[in-house]
């Protein structure tokens, strides 16, 4: 790609995970010390004595409840008791290495057990292939038990047993297994932790839908009529077509509980301290299988306020800040992920602070939304400033970039910067749903809007990360240069993900370049839910491509391979680099700086469907670290939606 004048050198090719030891499941490097149980005694009081007063502050701030502090923190000994030894060793492991999940040997995969494997034993099995991957991190969707009928499990986000996995998937022992064979090949387990809400099929709903006042006082009971309205008019719908409202009517109690999400999730009351500790065992108990993350979902929306919108309040601060805690005492080698897909001045404060930590990680969900919008504008102004936000935050906070996940997206974007460059949010959020929908002259994607809200003309938007790239099109209509761009844009993009510090997930299936699945609108329970369209099963023939010279699938597998293999040995990469962007005088052009010790690279993306010459700050020597050569550069030719990562 680069206008080579003179070659001086070749640069090693990049090497296979050359993981260092920081990594997800890494044992402990210096010989572990045996774990006597008075040994663990001392580690849990040390533990307890660095955090008991400020937990029980702020559990006393939010419940003022002597006797249920108490029993959290004989919970928490139980718990940490139960706690398998070599979790124990792991945990002390990762304590002494620091935030392990920051080594940029870390790669993730975010699949559905039954879509890629059928259950948990399969997935145990298809090991191998993760790892040719290059994978060591697997979040696993939601496995736990949930009502059988599928139009009300939510993709499994409607938990009705926190303590059962779903028996079509396997058991809690095939999970505990499966978590120890990953820590063995050093591959770490993500889960959801759903502690919003619980299915309506869960022990406490059928209790409290039975009357029993201890588990009504668990969810949130209204028979006033004028309080639902007053959440209506100040709380923003989750799911404005497919479950409108806040409330569902209970024929059988004559009143109505708070279902934000689907009217068969249940919202916890965790003014409760009750639904608190054990919503807290129920985390623990998790952890004990051998989770490393847990993925704590929709946790904005976990404390309720009327007169408020309901989002973010202080009190959901106050309650992961307690999580952190808690972990820490009983298994700090577990990270917690924040799901807060939220604006982005409400997202960075779930780190919490320097002193008082909250979430360990959370998702780069604006950065994602700006990619894409800038896929659709050939504009890259608003990422570009978006990446400088990021950048600004304090190095320890730790993002996980993705392109695409289960969930639509959402047109999270700085609308305030938009409408002064003449886009205005609803016809600039119209334009990026035609342009997805392949409705634009020129868009080659496909794809699908997602609660389209006749009342706000607000929708999302779903599709595979392939299809949004054209490769869905170009196959069907057996265009060959068409794909050749396609491929080139689905590669760039993930460059892009690979760029950015943190921690890169890829949806499963992205790696072979799987488009969009129609078939769920065949199944009545899926085809209300237009983001099943990206949860197609796992399409295995596509995998038995990757070794197909030349096909679609060995040239994003490979690339991908390339690119993952190249970020984790080239220490520009580290997660302490410098990372700037630079002014380009060409609006299509994202330019990112990673300056660390006396490397920087720069990493350049064209957005455009033309092809460019990029002028290099100065004619030097670069290494262009794709190629694997070095060359006196001063310019470097780039197809359209081409990059290039040139070193110096
Ligand atoms: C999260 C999940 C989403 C689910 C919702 C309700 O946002 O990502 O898939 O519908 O929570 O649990």
């Amino acid at each position: 790609m680069a206008n080579m004048t003179k070659t001086t050198e070749s640069a090693a090719p990049a090497s296979p995970a050359t993981a260092p030891d920081t990594t997800a499941a890494t044992p402990a490097s210096k010989p572990a010390m045996r774990m006597t149980r008075a040994r663990a005694d001392a580690i849990f009081a040390e533990r307890m004595a660095r955090h008991r007063d400020e937990l029980r502050w702020l559990y006393m701030e939010l419940y003022d409840n002597g006797d249920m502090f108490a029993e959290l923190c004989d919970g928490l000994k139980r718990f940490f008791d139960e706690r398998d030894n070599k979790l124990k060793k792991l945990d002390l492991a990762r304590e002494e290495a620091g935030a392990w999940y920051r080594a940029t040997n870390m790669l993730g995969m975010q699949m559905y057990i039954d879509n890629f494997a059928g259950t948990i034993k399969g997935v145990e099995k298809n090991l191998p292939y993760i790892e040719r991957c290059g994978v060591n991190y697997i979040h696993l969707m939601p496995f736990l038990d949930t009502p059988a009928d599928k139009s009300r499990s939510d993709g499994g986000y409607a938990v009705s047993d926190f303590r059962r996995v779903n028996p079509a998937l396997g058991t809690m022992d095939d999970l505990a297994h499966l978590a120890s064979k990953c820590h063995a090949r050093g591959i770490s387990l993500c889960m959801d932790f759903v502690m919003n809400h619980t299915s309506d099929e869960h022990e406490w709903a059928r209790r409290a839908r039975a009357g029993e006042g201890e588990y009504m006082s668990r969810y949130f009971f209204v028979r006033d009529q004028g309080i639902i309205d007053r959440y209506t008019r100040d709380v923003p719908q989750v799911f404005p077509t497919t479950a409108p409202g806040h409330f569902t009517y209970l024929p059988e109690l004559d009143q109505c509980v708070m279902t934000q999400f689907y009217p068969y999730q249940w919202d916890l009351n965790y003014r409760n301290p009750r639904v608190f500790n054990e919503m807290m065992y129920n985390f623990l108990f998790l952890a004990n299988q051998g989770i490393d993350i847990i993925r704590i979902d929709a946790v904005p929306y976990i404390w309720k306020q009327l007169g408020t919108n309901c989002r973010n309040l202080k009190q959901v601060h106050t309650i992961v800040r307690m999580m952190r805690m808690i972990g820490e005492i009983v298994c700090p080698g577990i990270v917690l992920l924040g799901e807060v897909v939220m604006a982005p001045v409400e997202v960075a404060p779930y780190f919490g602070t320097v002193e008082k930590p909250e979430c360990h990680m959370l998702y780069n969900v604006t950065t994602m939304a700006t990619t894409w919008n800038t896929v659709a504008t050939r504009d890259a102004r608003l990422l570009r400033q978006q990446t400088d936000i990021v950048c600004s935050l304090p190095r320890s906070y730790t993002f996980l970039n993705y392109l695409r996940c289960h969930d639509d997206i959402g047109w999270g974007l700085d609308y305030g910067t938009l409408s002064t460059w003449g886009m205005a949010e609803v016809p600039h959020k119209a334009y990026l749903n035609d342009y997805f929908q392949g409705h634009t002259p020129g868009s080659v994607s496909r794809g699908e809007l997602y609660n389209a809200d006749p009342v706000t003309g607000d929708a999302r938007f779903c599709a595979t990360t392939a299809s949004m790239c054209g490769i869905e099109a170009a196959g069907f209509e057996g265009d060959d240069e068409a794909m050749e761009v396609a491929i080139r844009k689905d590669i760039m993009l993930h460059a892009y993900m690979f760029t950015q510090s943190g921690l890169p997930i890829i949806y499963s299936g992205d790696e072979v370049g799987q488009v969009n699945d129609y078939t769920y609108k065949d199944d009545p329970e899926k085809a209300e839910d237009s983001r099943y369209i990206h949860r197609g099963a796992f399409d295995w023939r596509l995998a038995e491509n990757i070794d197909g010279p030349g096909s679609v699938q060995q040239r994003i597998f490979n690339a991908l391979r390339t690119l993952e293999d190249i970020r984790r040995s080239e220490p520009v990469f580290s997660a302490d680099a410098d990372v700037r962007t630079k002014n380009y005088d060409d609006a299509s052009i994202l330019w990112i700086v990673r300056s660390f010790g006396d490397r920087t690279l720069h990493a350049v993306f064209n957005f455009s469907d033309d092809a460019k010459t990029i002028w290099m700050p100065e004619a030097a020597a670069y290494t262009d670290l794709v190629a694997g050569t070095t060359a006196e550069v001063a310019t470097v030719d780039m197809p359209s939606w081409g990059f290039a990562w040139m070193l110096r």
